[in-house]
């Protein structure tokens, strides 16, 4: 029994259980890897906050104007109201931020107007994770079970209309599923950028959260806008890396081969010889669903498989010195910043939709959609959850914050409702009669089916009839994951590959519903 179980060990997950712990709450964080398996562990940029007064209305407008008029005002306003509190939570919890002379070391990214990115060189998840898991660690009242993973949540219909959790099905690491009590369980799982071939995400990002959710009745909503970083590191026969958009604050240029050409033939400014600039004034520094469409529209026009980020000109910053991450990848490839162009190439990078909260991150049930209510005990925060904050495209290093703004409300909101103890039988989970022989081929070779189907025809550009093969494909990928799965005890990967089936489901059926270009959502066949 926990008063609270917490899934996912990333920025939403370990604030918000070190917070509840705090508050005397049994907390439980149940995560599927290592703790530092998140993609907070890996996010380079840093995080965008409004750290003066002046700079307020400047970052919610831009916030807006990323999002394309869909982001819900109130709650832009209110992130960006309470980043700077949040900001000195983090710091008070061990986070170092890189500072000068002025105070932090302010960095500029893509679609904002002012440097507002605190970060801690090109590492700045990795030091709010190991920040934040010093701090789990030396928390009471707080157990963390890594190399446990979630199954699906277990819900009491309180009414027609209400529905509460009770529990939650967890694999642990012999193989069983445990049935564990709890008075709420806050989803703070990430992403899914593995549905697609090419992501920036850690192997953990399949959609877990969203799946979990939906099966169990909540709303889920803004699924067909998948954010493309556009510069991943494109090196044949290897995951993509991600290039952080900050190296384009400092004034990286993106070129096709053509550009690159003319420009050392040339010689000159390199932000004018760009193909940025034939779709967006603001160049290389555009908002991230025009740069990435325009980095796929150049790939396939001239058929080569990157487009190039130019840093040489860069003489006035020691690049090695502030992205040192970078700068040791590239060292496996003989590649130098400052030196050679990189390859670079889109790769799905965040999943602007979710599951639908209010406010306080509470999760909201749908009965008919058009009506939501909130769903007793069940919360959701970070990535996986839809907050309205981004509308129709994320601006870059908003996510962090959303994630600490969110995990500090719900925790507020977990200890102010949370549910009375009771001592209600819970249903353990089925086994009888299931085999524990899962054949391992057959769900690496439908994993990848999905993620080609995914990647082709449900990517950064759609048409209808691919969206239709889409769904005829993963219809009938669903069907045979769902043979093996009734007939098999659960292991991680049966239960990550149905997840990503389910997200994968959602994400091309509101690609289909969603009828006019905007933001990250681009049909071909739409105007
Ligand atoms: C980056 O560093 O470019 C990624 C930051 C983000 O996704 O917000």
């Amino acid at each position: 029994m926990a008063d609270v179980v917490v899934i996912g060990s990333g920025i939403a997950g370990l604030f918000v259980a070190t917070r509840c712990a705090r508050a005397g709450l049994d907390t439980m964080v149940v995560t599927k890897k290592n703790l530092s398996d998140s993609s907070t562990n890996w996010a380079q940029g840093g995080i965008a906050a409004a750290m003066e007064n002046h700079d307020l209305q400047s970052h919610i407008d831009d916030t807006i104007r990323a999002g394309c008029g869909l982001s819900n005002p109130e709650i832009v306003e209110m992130v960006v109201r309470e980043s700077a509190q949040r900001i000195e939570d983090l710091i008070t919890s061990g986070v170092q931020f890189d500072t000068d002379e002025s105070g932090f070391d302010l960095a500029m990214e893509g679609g904002h107007s002012n440097r507002r990115i605190l970060h801690a060189k090109d590492a700045t998840g990795a030091e709010i994770e190991r920040a934040l898991i010093v701090e789990a660690k030396a928390s009471d009242n707080l157990e963390l079970l890594e190399d446990h993973m979630a199954v699906d949540l277990i819900l009491q219909d309180k009414s027609a209309e209400i529905k509460e959790i009770s529990g939650i099905w967890v694999l642990s690491p012999n193989g069983e599923v445990q049935t564990i009590p709890t008075r709420a369980i806050i989803i703070a799982t990430g992403g899914a950028g593995h549905i697609y071939r090419q992501t920036t995400n850690p192997s953990v990002a399949t959609g877990d959260g969203i799946a979990m959710a939906h099966r169990a009745g909540a709303l889920v909503r803004d699924l067909e806008f998948v954010q493309f970083h556009p510069t991943a590191l494109a090196m044949m026969g290897e995951r993509p890396f991600l290039i952080t958009e900050a190296l384009r604050g400092h004034g990286a240029v993106l070129m096709n081969n053509e550009n690159l050409q003319d420009w050392k033939l040339k010689g000159g400014d390199p932000a004018s010889f760009s193909f940025m600039l034939n779709y967006d004034s603001r160049g290389s520094l555009a908002t991230r669903d025009i740069v990435a469409r325009a980095a796929d529209q150049e790939m396939k026009r001239t058929g080569d498989n990157c487009v190039w980020l130019v840093t040489s000109h860069l003489k006035s910053i020691d690049l090695k010195q502030r992205f040192p991450t970078i700068q040791s990848r590239l060292d496996k490839h003989g590649l130098e910043l400052g030196v050679e162009p990189l390859p670079v190439a889109p790769a799905a990078h965040y999943m602007v939709g979710g599951i639908s909260v209010d406010k306080n991150g509470l999760a909201q049930q749908c009965p008919s959609c058009s009506n939501p209510l909130p769903f007793r005990g069940l919360y959701a925060i970070g990535e996986v959850a839809c907050t309205g904050l981004h509308g129709a495209n994320r601006l870059a290093s908003n996510s962090l914050l959303e994630a600490v703004v969110f995990s500090n409300r719900c925790a507020e909101h977990v200890i102010a409702n949370l549910k009375p103890e009771s001592n209600e039988e819970l249903p353990i989970w089925r086994a009888d009669g299931l085999s524990n022989l899962v054949e391992h081929s057959p769900l690496r070779s439908d994993r990848i089916a999905l993620q080609s189907t995914m990647t082709d025809d449900v990517g950064l550009v759609k048409r209808n009839v691919r969206l239709q093969r889409a769904q005829r494909r993963l219809e009938f990928l669903r069907q045979e994951v769902d043979h093996i799965w009734r007939g098999s005890l659960p292991t991680r990967e049966v239960i990550e590959l149905r997840n990503m089936i389910h997200v994968s489901r959602l994400v091309t059926a509101a690609a289909i519903g969603r009828k006019t270009n905007v933001g990250l959502h681009h049909n071909l066949d739409h105007d």
